[in-house]
């Protein structure tokens, strides 16, 4: 059927959609540039988003790990305050709004229920709303005031991949043009950094044996598995964690560094796998402590580090980005070591028990 045709000579969906995301970076690239070669959005989504005095990010599972790393953008780039929020919880836990909010709803699918209950009740309340997703013409895209377009193309695997780097990389463009609008100077050129990534996405997909050998490593017998990092390397964990129990049903748990002495190192076992992320220079020397920490009490620790930051106990070193946009590289080996951890342990990549690819309940 059609389906077959799509996938190829690859074995599932999952593995051909993360080997799509250096493409997908340039079609990125390509869609939000003008004839200038800037990076351009439409004029009234840079309005609307420099008149907010506050972003709300709302959405659900890996588009809401998105969200968080796009408020490093936004805060960090534009300067504008910025709150992320799981859909499901904002509706009766709705926080305290501020004068101008513009709410930021990101949807892979534009179809998700928990998302789209917020957005009716936000447009009640009468505020502008902007979704970012991969589907032109759904039903958040349409409900919404504005659109950014993933240009992902269809995700079929019901483990996102390609759609969260895509949301990333619009989160960050949408604040590069944001912070322009706002007479903001970036030290960077983020069209030439986008590009960086593409490549080190690339050698990443091409190392696909290394990823199975780590997946062989620590965890084709494993019952759980940790993930931690510090800053945004603690977000890109969450993501890590959650894309290795939803297609091979570890438990696994993504923390901040800094956090496990409060509780959750009285998990750590002989042997537990930690997969330490460090790909952030301020806090390189912190996470490694943890490190340290978990491996003292018998964890077998795997650290994944960004060229330059590297030591030599680390498994696996990154292809060097600008550090604001190691989430989109660091992601990658994340992705493909959940794959080969879900195969080793036959389990149904592309169609995992219990999950559907877009949840139309709330
Ligand atoms: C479902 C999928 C997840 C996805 C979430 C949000 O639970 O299994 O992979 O992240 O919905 O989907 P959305 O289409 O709104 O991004």
């Amino acid at each position: 059927d059609a389906s077959d045709i799509e996938k190829g000579t690859y074995p599932h969906y999952m593995l051909k959609e993360i080997d799509e995301q250096p493409l997908v970076m340039r079609k990125i690239i390509q869609q939000y540039q003008n004839e200038n070669n800037e990076l351009h959005i439409d004029e009234s989504i840079s309005q609307a988003m420099t008149e907010a005095d506050r972003i709300y990010i709302v959405a659900c599972g890996t588009s809401y790990h998105a969200g968080l790393v796009g408020k490093q953008f936004i805060e960090k780039w534009a300067k504008v305050p910025v709150e992320v929020h799981v859909a499901s919880e904002f509706s009766y836990n709705m926080p305290l709004l501020s004068e101008k909010p513009l709410f930021v709803f990101i949807s892979q699918s534009g179809e998700t229920a928990d998302s789209r209950a917020v957005l009716v009740q936000v447009k009640e309340l009468g505020y502008k709303a902007l979704t970012i997703t991969n589907v032109p013409g759904s039903t958040l895209s349409r409900e919404a005031d504005y659109t950014l377009l993933l240009h992902a193309g269809p995700e079929i695997a019901v483990a996102s991949t390609k759609a969260y780097t895509a949301q990333i990389a619009v989160l960050s463009i949408l604040a590069a043009v944001t912070a322009k609008t706002r007479g903001v100077e970036l030290s960077f050129d983020l069209v030439q950094e986008l590009a960086i990534v593409g490549s080190a996405m690339e050698a990443l997909c091409d190392d696909k044996e290394t990823m199975e050998a780590i997946a062989r490593e620590y965890l084709s017998t494993t019952r759980n598995a940790f993930f931690i990092g510090r800053a945004v390397d603690f977000y890109v964990g969450l993501e890590g964690a959650l894309k290795l129990k939803e297609i091979s049903y570890i438990q696994a748990e993504g923390f901040a560094g800094g956090e496990l002495k409060h509780g959750t190192i009285a998990l750590i076992e002989n042997n537990t796998p930690v997969i330490a992320l460090a790909t952030q220079e301020h806090v390189n020397l912190g996470i490694r402590g943890n490190v340290k920490e978990v491996a003292a009490r018998g964890a077998n620790p795997c650290i994944i580090s960004m060229k330059g930051l590297e030591t030599e106990e680390d498994r696996y070193v990154l292809p060097p980005v600008h550090e604001d946009l190691s989430p989109l590289v660091a992601v990658i080996p994340l992705q493909l070591i959940s794959y080969y951890a879900a195969l080793h342990r036959d389990c149904d990549v592309d169609k995992p028990r219990n999950l559907a690819k877009s949840v139309t309940v709330e």
